[in-house]
């Protein structure tokens, strides 16, 4: 989440107005104390003098002066800001990935339109192409962030905003819901994973085919007993809920619960036997699963990669 270290052409120009404004400070800082110190040092009562120095009132040259600089310092900091403003939402300009991102209470739903991939919390990019992400929320105001690939852009019911940028280094790379949105935003995490062109199109290919499952699996069978079909999909079974994140490849992600707990057997468990307490205010709620139907259901759920 280092925000001085930036992986994509967004996050580096958003570095590089933070240093011109940085700079400045610095350079308006030492100039300012340099010259109060100069000029208490200098006026000071020196010796026998008494009474006020001689009262000085107005100086046109320097008023002018001291208006015209800041202007050109604020024009210096505004037009590239306003300019990477209007970049950094700008409709990709080339053959881009498209990737519809939905904010959920409190996940995120990810859609690849173009490429018929569905997934959750996990968001693949192909390293040095364009990516433009369309933010929406069909609930509250929530707000991507992933510090190092690109800025805070809130995600509003009603209406799309957009984030385009293009990666400039492998690797996994961690984001988090921006806008406060309930009980859980802070346990509203992201993961993007900047991977090779060829690697990006294997994951489509991975992420496109229906789940490694049948609909006997007696894993399914006690998915859909428990009800968990009425909220999930699974590509492949008759398992087509939409409230929640689609399964179909659940397993293949590193974490589950929204970035909060690492894929395995304990954590799977632990979350299904009782979501709110792993995310409070969770919109799944606790099945009063048995333990049993837990871990064939858990166990199941990490086959599906
Ligand atoms: Cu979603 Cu905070």
């Amino acid at each position: 989440m280092n925000t001085l270290e930036g992986h994509s052409d967004i996050a580096n120009g958003i570095l590089d107005i933070y240093a011109r404004i940085t700079w400045w400070s610095v350079i308006l800082f030492i100039l300012v104390q340099g010259l109060l110190i100069y000029v208490v040092m200098r006026y000071r009562v020196k010796g026998t003098e008494q009474g006020n120095p001689e009262q000085v009132h107005g100086n046109t040259r320097l008023e002018v002066a001291w208006t015209i600089v800041p202007v050109f310092i604020l024009l210096h900091i505004a037009i590239p800001t306003v300019a990477f403003v209007f970049k950094s939402q700008a409709p990709a300009v080339e053959d881009a990935v498209i990737v519809q991102a939905t904010g959920k209470q409190w996940w995120f739903h990810f859609e690849y339109p173009e490429l018929g991939v569905v997934t959750a919390n996990e968001m693949h990019v192909p390293l040095g192409q364009q990516v433009e992400v369309r933010l929406a929320s069909d609930n509250v105001i929530h707000s991507l962030w992933a510090p190092q690939l690109f800025a805070k852009r809130d995600m509003i019911p009603g209406r799309i905003n957009r984030i385009t940028f293009r990666a400039e280094k492998l690797g996994m790379y961690l984001g988090q819901c921006a806008e406060y949105c309930g009980d859980s935003h802070a346990l509203m995490k992201f993961r993007v994973f900047v991977d090779t062109p060829e690697d990006f199109l294997k994951w489509v290919d991975a992420q496109k085919s229906p789940a490694v499952t049948t609909a006997e699996d007696p894993g399914f069978v006690a998915f859909s007993q428990a009800g968990c079909v009425a909220c999930h999909t699974v590509g492949g079974t008759p398992a087509a809920g939409t409230q929640g994140p689609d399964l179909t490849h659940v397993g293949s992600r590193t974490r589950i619960a929204s970035g909060i707990l690492d894929t395995n057997a304990d954590n799977m468990h632990r979350w299904l036997v009782d979501p709110p307490a792993v995310k409070p205010g969770s919109k799944m709620p606790n099945l009063n699963l048995t333990a049993e139907n837990a871990q064939t259901i858990s166990n199941w759920l990490l086959t599906l990669k």
